[in-house]
């Protein structure tokens, strides 16, 4: 029989996938379960895959080439999609996908499949990225293709003996991994509707959050995370690190009503205090160490780059260039910040690089200040030489 490789979850929608391919489309079904930092028992969910049919059940801990080449890079790059989402599960798919894609070539198979349905954006990542490295390889969704309701497929695995998981009782559609957590359907699809408290289980409400501030120093190495208060970490490790002093004072829950790819605006909640946290402490180390210019060049290759990556585009070759300009651009990116964390909120205390292009003495309006004054009257001449040409000859008071 031909195999199929199926990302998969534990989820009501992979665990009837499995069942379902294999009646279908008379496939033996191989499962990958890829740990990218989501909390799940990973033990119970590749047995749950056997015992559901799988011929074979992987289970692979992705986390540090998840964080060391997927995380980071877009964190670099400050990557965060329409000034509000970290990308979390945009990150995450084209890691999966090209797992998927290395297990089916291991195992001679002719196909992945994944469980994504057809309204999101997941779907175009998983299908883009495999079809970027693997042309050749068939992609089956079956959550795309069944058209069942949710109560249908809850039906069909009541009819076929394959166990619910009590998340179907959860009134949430949730997707999770070490980057970040998000929260879509129910109640959240009004979007004048404040969050309920249960949509949140990483945060504290800032309302409960320590009275106190926590106060962390976070070193960088050419744009890269790598210590926390002096000591080194790995990048799983430190981010773990971060997201748990960040959730304790409630860092990072976002609100956004976000513009899907597939055409649709859609209301999500997310909960990132990793990413709040690190995003926040870069930029904060790159407004000392770059330049005017870098820093606004930056803001527009950051916005490039958030789009390519929701948009399923990470293999591609402009993902790449890009990338390559953000390595460039990161050389001196390299420094220490101090950043306060207090009811919700994550200040920025304080931030030194030994490449520091923060000037004292030119800054400086005490003793010591080196700024030439004198050049200034010549400077603001030539400078405002196009206004006063211009408002000379086209006067203003005629203007609209
Ligand atoms: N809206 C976010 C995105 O498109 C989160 C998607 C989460 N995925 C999920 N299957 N629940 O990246």
């Amino acid at each position: 029989m031909d195999k199929v490789v199926l990302a998969y979850s534990g989820g009501l929608d992979t665990s009837v996938a499995i069942k379902w391919i294999k009646d279908k489309y008379s496939m033996d079904v191989i499962t990958l379960t890829v740990d990218i930092g989501n909390v799940a028992d990973l033990e119970a969910i590749r047995q749950k895959a056997l015992k559901l049919g799988a011929i074979k059940a992987f289970v692979i801990d992705a986390r540090e080439p998840f964080v060391n080449s997927f995380v980071f890079p877009a964190l670099k790059a400050n990557a965060i999609y329409e000034g509000q989402y970290p990308l979390a599960s945009a990150l995450g798919r084209p890691l999966i996908a090209q797992l998927l894609v290395e297990t089916a070539k291991k195992e001679n198979a002719v196909a992945v499949a994944h469980g994504c349905t057809g309204k999101g954006n997941d779907q175009v990542r998983f299908d883009v990225s495999v079809a970027a490295l693997a042309p050749k390889l068939r992609i089956i969704a079956p959550a795309r293709e069944w058209n069942m309701t949710r109560e249908q497929t809850i039906e069909y695995a009541q009819s076929h003996n394959i166990p619910i998981p009590i998340t179907v009782a959860s009134p949430y559609s949730i997707d999770e991994n070490l980057w970040g957590r998000s929260i879509e359907c129910g109640v959240l699809e009004d979007p004048w509707t404040e969050p309920p408290d249960d949509v949140f289980i990483w945060t504290k409400s800032p309302n409960e959050a320590p009275d106190k501030a926590d106060y962390i120093t976070i070193g960088f190495d050419e744009g890269i995370p790598i210590s926390i208060d002096g000591q080194r970490l790995s990048g799983v490790a430190l981010t773990q690190q971060v997201h748990e002093i960040a959730s304790r004072h409630g860092v990072g829950r976002i609100d956004h009503v976000e513009n899907r790819l597939v055409g649709i605006k859609s209301r999500e909640i997310y909960e990132a205090p990793a990413a709040t946290v690190l995003t926040k402490a870069h930029q904060a180390l790159e407004a000392i160490t770059l330049s005017k210019d870098q820093l606004r060049f930056n803001n527009i290759v950051a916005s490039q780059y958030a789009d390519l990556i929701y948009n399923g585009l990470w293999f591609s070759g402009l993902r790449q260039d890009l990338a390559c300009y953000v390595d460039s651009s990161q050389k001196y990116v390299t420094g220490e910040v101090k950043v306060k964390l207090y009811k919700g909120n994550c200040h920025i205390a304080g931030r030194k690089s030994p490449y520091s292009l923060y000037d004292y003495s030119l800054a400086t309006y005490d003793k010591g200040d080196a700024f030439d004054k004198s050049a200034s009257p010549g400077f603001i001449h030539i400078w405002g030489l196009p206004v006063r040409t211009q408002s000379q000859i086209q006067p203003r008071a005629q203007r609209r």
